[in-house]
């Protein structure tokens, strides 16, 4: 492994210098259009859409709220090009960190490739969160509810510390293992301090913990498993929730439609231009994901054709459902009225399809599980194009020879993002 030189800052990769090679095997090209496309509107349709749009509504846009979903929209379009133009040049894994490589030099692109890595780490523990939290609320009319020793994470000084702990553990036994060039002398020793104060502050911390998040560590071990037993198996799973999500968004359309009181549109924009302004920011969230198609491109039969396509034809199907949705939702039932946590829920409720309730929240857990399924996908894509490119370990990037799966990193993913949790 390398770190990023002062002389290194602009050195550039080309498009046409050969593709550096990782540990292993190379991954499978099994996919289509069709499966990027479908995986996109699995990481786009999640929490935004069912519950942030509520508070969009009811506190920044009021019955204007598809203005700010049009406006988001036409911003993330802009992205989206970019994206779609830079994806169709330049074919691989490595999404925004592989353009910033060609494009700004190595330095700029090792902080960007961390940069999208800590986003995405972030983002996956806490959607895994509110998976949880979700599950909850779904069972609580069933009479079941989660002892909290495992449906909870512990108090926020407690997993500080075991983060912090956790983490100089691990990377103290990462070092020790890579005995590679930086390993030499003096610095080969350091895993010893790391791994000696990383064991103290766990012995310390761990008997403080008095409940642990059992739902969201399980939800991610499963979907790092299913990721690493191939990426065709756990692609047409994510087709599958993304159909089921898809249509949970046109059937509440189709019933909010025909609840359609014009009354409630009036006035359009009860806190003015500004609030559709901060609602189309707020809401941005709910378009988000898009750019995780940009990661597939090693296992894609033609990425130059189908990662272009397949951004833009997920972004312009979920912008339509999601203006349909609020225009919808705010002439069902007055703006005012859409705090609640679970909106979309508490519009059928309204309109007269309690019965339904059940049934859509538990299409709304699969939705936010699939895009918790993408998100871990894609950092452990951006971590094997980093290990490729010597920025990361090369073991890291390592590819399984059964699966042709990056295993290391999913796993790695998949540690890190619990823990977090
Ligand atoms: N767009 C994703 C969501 O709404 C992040 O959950």
């Amino acid at each position: 492994m390398k770190f990023p030189n002062i002389a290194a800052v602009f050195r550039r990769k080309h498009a046409n210098s050969a593709l550096p090679v990782h540990e292993g095997p190379p991954l499978k090209r099994v996919l289509g259009t069709f499966d990027l496309t479908m995986n996109g509107i699995a990481a786009i349709i999640g929490a935004g859409i069912f519950v942030l749009v509520g508070t969009v509504a009811s506190a920044h846009a009021g019955p204007g709220i598809w203005l700010s979903f049009l406006l988001s929209g036409l911003a993330c379009a802009c992205v989206a090009l970019a994206h779609a133009e830079l994806s169709g040049m330049l074919p691989s894994a490595g999404s925004v960190y592989e353009y910033a490589y060609h494009t700004l030099g190595e330095a700029i692109a090792f902080l960007m490739g961390w940069s999208v890595l800590v986003a995405y780490a972030v983002g996956s523990s806490a959607v895994a969160v509110a998976l949880s939290d979700y599950l909850e609320e779904l069972l609580k009319p069933i009479g079941i509810s989660l002892p909290a020793v495992m449906s909870q994470a512990p108090t926020h000084d407690v997993g500080i510390a075991i983060m912090i702990g956790a983490g100089s553990l691990c990377a103290g036994l990462v070092w020790r293992w890579l005995r590679g060039a930086a390993s030499e002398g003096l610095l080969g020793l350091l895993w010893m301090p790391l791994v000696a104060f990383g064991a103290f502050k766990l012995a310390l911390t761990l008997p403080l913990v008095s409940s642990v998040n059992l739902v969201a560590v399980a939800t991610i071990a499963l979907i790092s498993l299913h990721l690493y037993h191939g990426v065709k198996e756990s692609v047409r799973f994510t087709t599958f929730l993304s159909v089921i999500e898809t249509a949970l968004v046109i059937a509440f359309i189709i019933l909010s439609a025909g609840s359609f009181n014009s009354a409630n549109l009036e006035p359009l924009m009860p806190f003015g231009p500004l609030g559709i302004i901060s609602g189309a920011g707020t809401i941005f969230f709910a378009y988000i994901g898009f750019d995780s198609i940009t990661t597939m491109g090693d296992e894609c039969r033609q990425p130059e054709k189908s990662m272009p396509r397949a951004i833009i034809y997920s972004l312009a199907i979920c912008t339509v459902l999601y203006i349909l949705v609020g225009l919808t939702m705010v002439a069902a039932v007055p703006y005012l009225e859409l705090s609640a946590d679970a909106p979309l829920a508490f519009v059928l409720h309204k309109i007269g399809y309690g019965w339904l309730v059940s049934a859509f929240s538990l299409g709304v857990l699969l939705s936010i599980e699939s895009t918790l399924n993408v998100m871990l996908y894609a950092q452990s894509r951006i971590i094997m194009s980093m290990s490729r490119d010597q920025l990361l370990p090369a073991k890291i990037g390592a590819i399984s020879h059964k699966h042709h799966t990056p295993y290391v990193a999913i796993t790695v993913v998949g540690l890190f993002s619990a823990l977090a949790s």
